[in-house]
């Protein structure tokens, strides 16, 4: 959930730090820090808050040297003050780590009785204060590294600096990400490839348990018994893609207008736009012999694998065991049969997500990914990667990549329903010509609806609570569009299928809690409506977001109706997803929250 990185340079390396950081800064923003290695003698400068404060701090008090290590914050433990940011010292080591120390309790109150004195509530100085020791003991840097890993429980990556080591970082992966970054006379390592774009495109990545020494020149990989090993290098694509806002206000603002072109090229993939067919070859999974599938996803994935399982059932009758990734790891699923998996993961590092699919993997079940990075962990322990081709996506809540993400789920469906059986040649064509004018529907639509959400938005942030209902594939778009609302406007929302409203929530309603209603006119409308007539008889404000016909065929009066063409089925929800997106994005800004970077979240959940 942090972000770390580390230069072997020839150059001055701070302004080098801060530049990857800002890349990496999606990864956690409460606090950041940098810290080189100079003469014999280790410096650093830390800022609580976002990176900016800390690029101040350095243009007062510049920061010299050639080898330096950084780090961005997202707290775990300890609050996000300036005396808890990393890097962390002791006697001669730096630290800068991402992830959970979940031994650090008994570590630090063996340390302190061995007379170690403490400086932050972080899990991380434990590390320094081992590798400390270490040293003090007379051992050389690797075998500190060495000796200081096997005390370590829980998932970290860490890089290391040492100050009578004028070249060298050393660097260790046990769950989160770490790469090394080839450079011309120059090393590098960091959280992923995206933060060492600027630099080099040639990235090695560690395995979990690896541990690195770089130096101007060299790098030495050990695996966790210490063994030297070679890992390949590769060509990353980090580099290719500019991360900047261009001409939006925010990134999640540009994000949302790209999804036009990144569902297009998404789809390209699945799809023979030629032949009006699905590519049957990108299937990788045996569909035809499975009996069940396995699905499991965190947070806006989750809501889009939620779809997929209405897709896959629908139109490859196969049944879909789905939950979120924090349960499924736990609940002991009995996995047997002719069962594959599928997770879904725009990082392909989300933590929850990686265990359950070690859980599947260990039962021996073939493991498919929808994942965004190609080169994340989850992508590499997959039998079969299916890429979503949305790009980086800065903006920590999710909207490219969760309609590139149904993009991929709607294409598979139609491969697992033609390999089965269950989807005629005709149903096929009729789908994929519907997906097909996905991309220019994404720009007409938005032109259609943006400025009325626009004015909807300041109305609706005169509220606390807002309400989404959905059936079918809409009821996990209301889940999203509850979700969305809430991480980024701080407006308490809750997503409820249509259904249960009168099991429940129909309590809450009243003139002061909106109802976000998202009803195409699909074979539930009707059973909708019937629930807006429960919401309209106890004084609830509706927000209807329907179709063309939808809005024809309702008489109720509305606090809006926003109107969508009519869309088949298997699009519906890729592009009713933007309304949703809209409300929240427009009320966010309205309110004047960060909408890139909402308190308390990170982009990529590497802790439990
Ligand atoms: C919400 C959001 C999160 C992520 C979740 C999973 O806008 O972005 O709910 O969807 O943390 O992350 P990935 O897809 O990286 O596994």
């Amino acid at each position: 959930m942090c972000g770390i990185v580390g230069i072997v340079g020839n150059r001055e390396v701070a302004p080098l730090l801060v530049d990857a950081l800002k890349r990496l800064e999606y990864r956690g923003y409460d606090s950041a820090g940098v810290a080189t290695v100079r003469d014999g003698k280790l410096d650093r400068r830390r800022a609580e808050g976002k990176l900016a404060n800390l690029d101040r701090r350095l243009g007062e008090e510049p920061l010299a040297g050639h080898v330096g290590i950084g780090h961005t914050r997202w707290a775990t433990h300890g609050a996000p003050t300036e005396a808890n940011a990393h890097p962390h010292f002791c006697d001669g080591v730096a630290v800068v780590h991402n992830g959970i120390i979940e031994n650090f309790a008994p570590l630090r109150t063996a340390l302190i009785a061995d007379g170690a004195v403490f400086h932050s509530q972080t899990d991380t100085e434990v590390v320094a204060q081992l590798l400390a020791a270490c040293r003090k003991q007379g051992m050389a840097p690797r075998e500190a590294m060495q000796q200081t890993l096997s005390r370590l429980e829980g998932a970290y990556a860490l890089a290391v600096l040492f100050d009578d080591q004028p070249d060298m970082i050393l660097g260790a992966r046990s769950g989160p990400p770490l790469a090394v970054g080839h450079g011309q006379g120059e090393m590098f390592l960091g959280s992923d490839a995206i933060a060492l774009a600027p630099f080099t495109d040639e990235i090695t990545y560690l395995e979990d348990g690896d541990w690195v020494v770089i130096t101007h020149d060299h790098h030495e990989i050990y695996d966790h018994s210490g063994q030297r090993v070679e890992r390949k290098s590769q060509i990353s694509q980090g580099a290719a893609y500019v991360v900047d806002k261009g001409n939006h206000r925010h990134f999640m603002e540009k994000e949302i207008y790209e999804q036009s072109e990144v569902v297009s090229h998404t789809l390209s993939h699945y799809i023979d736009f030629a032949e009006g067919r699905v590519k049957f070859d990108s299937a990788q999974i045996d569909f035809a012999n499975l009996d069940r599938l396995a699905m499991s996803a965190c947070g806006t994935a989750f809501y889009a694998g939620l779809i997929g399982k209405y897709w896959f059932e629908r139109f490859a009758r196969l049944p879909v065991e789905i939950d979120v990734a924090s349960e499924f790891r736990y609940r002991e699923i009995p996995l047997a049969g002719r069962m594959a998996a599928l997770f879904i993961s725009q990082s392909g590092e989300t933590a929850d997500t990686l265990a359950s699919l070690r859980y599947c993997r260990d039962n021996g079940l073939t493991i498919g990914a929808v994942v965004n990075v190609r080169e994340s962990t989850i992508a590499r322990e997959s039998d079969a990667v299916f890429p979503t081709l949305a790009g980086p996506e800065i903006g920590v809540a999710s909207t490219k990549a969760f309609t590139c993400q149904l993009s991929v789920l709607a294409a598979l469906a139609l491969i697992a329903g033609r390999a089965r059986g269950t989807l005629s040649d005709e149903d096929e064509r009729r789908c994929v010509q519907a997906l097909v004018e996905v991309p220019r529907l994404f720009n007409e639509i938005l032109a259609a609806i943006q400025p009325q959400i626009e004015t909807l938005s300041r109305e609706l942030a005169r509220f606390k609570d807002v309400l989404y209902l959905g059936r079918g594939t809409s009821f996990p778009l209301a889940l999203e569009g509850a979700l969305k609302l809430k991480e980024i406007s701080y407006i308490h929302a809750e997503g409820y299928a249509a259904g249960e409203l009168k099991h429940g929530p129909i309590a809450l309603i009243d003139e002061t809690m909106p109802v976000i209603v998202i009803a195409p006119h699909d074979r539930h409308f009707e059973k909708t409506v019937s629930n807006m007539q429960e919401v309209a008889a106890r004084g609830g404000q509706i927000i209807l977001v329907t179709d063309e016909k939808g809005a024809a065929a309702t008489t109720l009066e509305t606090m809006a109706t926003i109107v969508l063409p009519v869309l088949d089925e298997i699009v519906a929800p890729i592009l009713f997803a933007l309304p949703v997106q809209l409300i929240a994005y427009h009320t966010a800004v309205f309110m004047g929250t960060d909408v890139d970077q909402p308190r308390n979240l990170a982009k990529s959940v590497t802790v439990e």
